[in-house]
């Protein structure tokens, strides 16, 4: 029987690489940047499954056009905000996503970034690469005896708020349902996110994005914090208004911010180029050796379970019929 044709969207570790060989035709998108909704939909025809990335935007006009032939998309990430679920339910196509897996990776970048802002890792950086490091200091501010206020406190939350009690902040958190105690660990839980925003010296965003969380972070929201308060996101750039974050980063409201995902990336607002109170990265919550071997392996279980008809591990939609 030949091997069904997949579609992958990017680049893996050599064991994916060997495996993906193994059983699939695979297709791969050899350029060096994401496929146009035009190539995606293309490279479809005829293909049972599609393997992508969050760079992917898998809108209702590409599920419009999506090959028939495809059962299942898995996509290389947890969050699947790129992803239009219900365009993708209508077309009977599985969705399968990686929970479970980078709340560890993630909550180190975390913490990269609120040390990178707080501690202006970048003009540091900056100095002693281009030979400018005279006597004067550079001053930050230190996490320890600070108030990180928590958004979202799923997997990546909790593992971002363990790390900051080792750095001697204080963790307070809002999220839909509180935890119970025995997760909560001691932080403090606020029901209404105005309120956590009042206190929180520091801000971490982990929820996804979502119509609820869309641009959550914008001239209203950042008055509620803290003057000089930090923020990092390591969520999705679309929570942020990045207008609203550049002019809170240029008048000192926003002392620094620390981000590692941006509202249309992989590009960037270009105001925040040359901020030197920013620390940028180019989401990397995810990327490490260990998790995105996890992610691919969980993720090409998924399309092998969808393909034989069999339960699949971590579908976002119900299982479709697979002819
Ligand atoms: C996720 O898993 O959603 C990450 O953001 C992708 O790197």
């Amino acid at each position: 029987m030949p091997k069904p044709a997949l579609v992958v969207t990017t680049h893996f570790a050599d064991e994916i690489e060997v495996r993906l060989d193994r059983d699939y035709h695979a297709r791969r998108n050899a350029q060096g940047k994401p496929l146009t909704r035009d190539e995606l939909i293309h490279a479809s025809a005829g293909a049972a499954a599609l393997f992508v990335t969050p760079f992917d935007r898998l809108d209702s006009e590409f599920f419009k056009q999506v090959s028939p032939s495809v059962k299942v998309i898995a996509t290389y990430s947890v969050g699947v905000d790129h992803i239009d679920l219900q365009a993708a339910a209508s077309r009977n196509i599985a969705i399968a996503n990686t929970p479970g897996i980078n709340a560890d990776a993630t909550a180190e970048i975390a913490m990269l970034l609120m040390l990178g802002a707080s501690r202006r890792a970048y003009e540091g950086q900056e100095m002693v690469r281009t030979g400018t490091w005279t006597v004067s200091s550079l001053l930050g501010w230190q996490l320890a005896g600070k108030v990180l206020g928590i958004l979202g406190m799923g997997r990546v939350g909790q593992a971002v708020a363990r790390r900051a009690k080792g750095f001697g902040m204080s963790v307070h958190y809002f999220n839909p349902t509180r935890l119970p105690a025995e997760l909560e660990e001691g932080a403090v839980f606020h029901s209404s996110t105005s309120d956590l925003l009042r206190v929180s010296q520091f801000l971490s965003l982990h929820a996804p994005e979502t119509p609820l969380t869309h641009h959550f972070i914008n001239s209203k929201t950042i008055d509620l914090l803290p003057n000089g308060a930090i923020l990092i996101n390591t969520a999705r750039g679309g929570i942020v208004v990045d207008e609203d974050l550049i002019a809170a980063l240029k008048s000192g409201r926003i002392a620094a911010a620390g981000l590692d995902v941006f509202e249309g990336e992989p590009n960037l607002h270009p105001g925040y180029l040359p901020l030197k109170n920013t620390f940028l990265l180019p989401h990397l919550g995810s990327a490490t050796v260990e998790t995105r071997l996890a992610m691919a392996t969980l993720a090409l279980d998924n399309i092998d379970a969808v393909l034989a008809g069999k339960p699949a591990p971590s579908l976002v939609t119900k299982d479709p019929v697979v002819a």
